[in-house]
C-alpha cells in the first residue's frame, strides 16, 4: 500500500501482498444475483419499501448492474477491480504501455526515478530521449530500468516491424508523459513541429498526454511559456505545474519538477478515468481525538488506511475528492490537485469540516470512526498524578455526524460504514443503515475476530436501503474500494 504509514502498518503489507484469496471473493461481489438475500422477491419488496421511505430526490437504487446499458456508465472502459485487482493506487498502471519523453534539463536525472517508479508497478515504459537530454542522460540508463526500448534519433535506422519509428511509437502508448518538459520542447509541442523523434511521437500521438515543466523561474514565467502551456492544457493536455523550490540554477522560485509520485498518480489517473469523472465526493477516515487536557484524549483504533483507499480510488477514477481525515489517519502519499486532504482532530471538528464539504458533493461516504463520547470538560494545562486521589474522568456525548447531516445532504448518496462486534453484524448495519436515513451501508468487524481496524485487508457486506447485500473480500483494502465506487457509480444516477 503505498500510503504514508506507521512502521507497523509497512510491516501489515506483506499479508495483504501475499494474499490472494480475497481476488475470488470480490468477483463472488460482482455477481449480486447470487448473493442476494434472502431472496430476490423480498429485496425487491424491500427495494420498494425502502423507496417509499426516501425523500423523492435521493438518488435511485438500480442495483449493481455492471454492464452498460444506455444512460449507464461503461465499466468496461476502465480497468475493473474484478478482471484486475489491485492492492494500491499505483498497481493501476500494471501492464499499460506508457512512452515518457524526457527533454533537455538538468531534471532529466528524475526521470530516471519516474521510468523505475512506473515500471516498478508493472507499466511498460518506453523513453524518448531528446538531443538535449542525451546530455544529462544516456539511453543506457533507462533501457536497463525499463527493459524496454529507448529512442531518440528520427532517422535512425528501425526493425522491419516498426519502419515509420515515429508512427510505430505514436501506435503502441497509451499515454505520453513528457518530463522534464522544457520551455523549448513546450514551445515545439504547442506549435506541432516536428524535428526530432520526441516531436515527432508527440504530433503523430492522439491519446491522453501529461507534460511536467522543470526549468528556470524566468522561463517559466515568461509570457511565451505561460501562453504555450495554456494552449497546450486547452488541448486536454494535463499539465503539472511546477513547485517553488531551490533551482539548480541556485535561485529560488518556481520551476522545478513536480514530485516523482504526483506524476505517477497523474498518469494512472490518465490510464483510469471512469465512472466518477465530473463527481464531487466526500470521503472521512481515520479516529477523532476527544481531548480531556492538553496532552491526552480519547480515542480509538481506526487507522484511517480505508478511507485513505477510497479516496485514492475515486480520485483515480476521476472524481474531485476532499479527504477528511483523523489527526492520526494515513492519507495518501500525495494530495495531486483534486484530491484535497483536511485534517480535523475532533467530533465537533469534523462535523464542521463535512458540513463545510459536502454542498452540491454526489456521494459523501463516512468511513471515520468518531469518538462518540468526549469528556465533559477540556482541562487546561497537563492534569498531575497525585499520591492519594485518582483524576476522575466524566464523559458527555458528541454529535452523531450523520444523523445531524440527514436533513442538509439533499441529493448526496449517503454511504456509513458499520464498525460491529459480536453476533448479527449486517442486521445491526441494516438498523443503522435506517436510523441514519442512509442509502448504503458497509458492514465490517471491529475488534474480536476479523477485525478489520489496523488491517491492510478487509471484508465486508454492503447493504443497500433498496435491501440489497453483498459481500466484498476479505480483499486489500484499495481493491474494497475500487469495488464500492463501482458499486455505487453502477448504482445510483448522477445528482
Ligand atoms: N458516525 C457519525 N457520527 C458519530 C459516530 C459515527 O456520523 N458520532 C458514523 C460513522 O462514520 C459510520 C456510521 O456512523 O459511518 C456508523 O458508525 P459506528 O461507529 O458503526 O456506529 P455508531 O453510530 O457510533 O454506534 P455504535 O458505536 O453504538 O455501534
Amino acid at each position: 500500500m503505498k500510503f504514508d504509514r506507521t512502521k507497523k502498518q509497512a510491516a501489515g503489507k506483506k499479508g495483504s501482498a501475499a494474499k490472494t484469496a480475497g481476488v475470488g471473493a470480490a468477483v463472488q461481489a460482482k455477481k449480486p444475483a447470487k448473493k442476494i438475500s434472502p431472496s430476490r422477491r423480498q429485496a425487491s419488496a424491500g427495494r420498494k419499501a425502502a423507496a417509499k421511505s426516501q425523500s423523492a430526490d435521493r438518488p435511485k437504487d438500480n442495483g449493481p448492474q455492471l454492464t452498460q446499458e444506455p444512460g449507464k456508465v461503461a465499466l468496461e472502459s476502465y480497468p475493473s477491480a474484478e478482471n484486475r485487482p489491485f492492492s494500491s493506487p499505483l498497481e493501476v498502471l500494471r501492464g499499460r504501455r506508457i512512452v515518457l519523453t524526457v527533454t533537455g534539463g538538468v531534471a532529466a536525472y528524475k526521470a530516471a526515478e519516474l521510468a523505475r517508479l512506473l515500471t516498478k508497478n508493472g507499466a511498460q515504459v518506453r523513453v524518448l530521449l531528446t538531443k538535449a537530454a542525451e546530455c544529462f542522460v544516456t539511453a543506457l540508463t533507462f533501457s536497463s530500468l525499463t527493459a524496454q526500448p529507448v529512442a531518440s534519433d528520427l532517422w535512425a535506422e528501425t526493425s522491419a516491424r516498426e519502419n515509420v519509428a515515429h508512427v510505430a511509437w505514436a501506435q503502441w502508448a497509451e499515454v505520453m508523459v513528457t518530463a522534464p518538459a522544457t520551455a523549448n520542447f513546450l514551445a515545439k509541442l504547442t506549435h506541432g513541429l516536428a524535428d526530432d523523434l520526441a516531436s515527432s511521437v508527440a504530433l503523430a500521438f492522439g491519446g491522453p498526454r501529461l507534460a511536467a515543466p522543470a526549468m528556470n523561474t524566468g522561463m517559466y514565467l515568461n509570457p511565451a511559456t505561460r501562453t504555450n502551456l495554456e494552449l497546450l492544457r486547452q488541448r486536454g493536455y494535463r499539465i503539472l505545474e511546477s513547485p517553488e523550490g531551490l533551482l539548480a540554477c541556485g535561485s529560488v522560485g518556481a520551476g522545478r519538477l513536480a514530485e516523482i509520485r504526483e506524476i505517477a498518480w497523474e498518469t494512472a489517473r490518465l490510464l483510469t478515468g471512469g465512472p466518477l469523472e465530473g463527481r464531487r465526493v466526500v470521503v472521512t477516515g481515520g479516529a477523532t481525538r476527544e481531548p480531556w487536557d492538553d496532552i491526552r484524549f480519547l480515542s480509538n483504533r481506526s487507522s484511517g488506511r480505508m478511507g485513505a483507499c477510497l479516496a485514492a480510488a475515486a480520485w483515480l477514477m476521476g472524481a474531485e475528492v476532499t479527504f477528511i481525515a483523523g489527526p492520526a489517519a494515513i492519507v495518501p502519499e500525495v494530495s495531486p490537485e483534486g484530491l484535497k486532504i483536511v485534517r480535523i482532530q475532533t467530533c465537533e471538528e469534523l462535523l464542521a469540516a463535512v458540513r463545510k464539504a459536502i454542498e452540491g458533493a454526489w456521494a459523501l461516504v463516512m468511513n471515520a470512526a468518531p469518538a462518540d463520547f468526549k469528556p465533559a470538560e477540556k482541562v487546561a494545562g497537563k492534569i498531575r498524578k497525585s499520591k492519594d486521589k485518582l483524576p476522575q474522568l466524566a464523559l458527555t456525548r458528541t454529535p452523531d455526524i450523520l444523523k445531524t447531516l440527514a436533513s442538509e445532504l439533499g441529493r448526496t448518496i449517503r454511504v456509513g460504514f458499520a464498525a460491529e462486534d459480536g453476533d448479527n453484524p449486517v442486521q445491526r448495519a441494516r438498523q443503522k443503515l435506517k436510523d441514519k436515513n442512509l442509502d448504503y451501508i458497509c458492514a465490517n468487524r471491529a475488534g474480536g475476530a476479523g477485525d478489520t481496524f489496523e488491517s491492510p485487508d478487509i471484508e465486508l457486506t454492503f447493504l443497500s436501503a433498496a435491501g440489497r447485500e453483498i459481500p466484498i473480500g476479505p480483499v486489500p483494502k484499495f481493491q474494497a474500494a475500487w469495488t464500492l465506487w463501482e458499486l455505487l457509480a453502477a448504482g445510483t444516477k448522477r445528482s
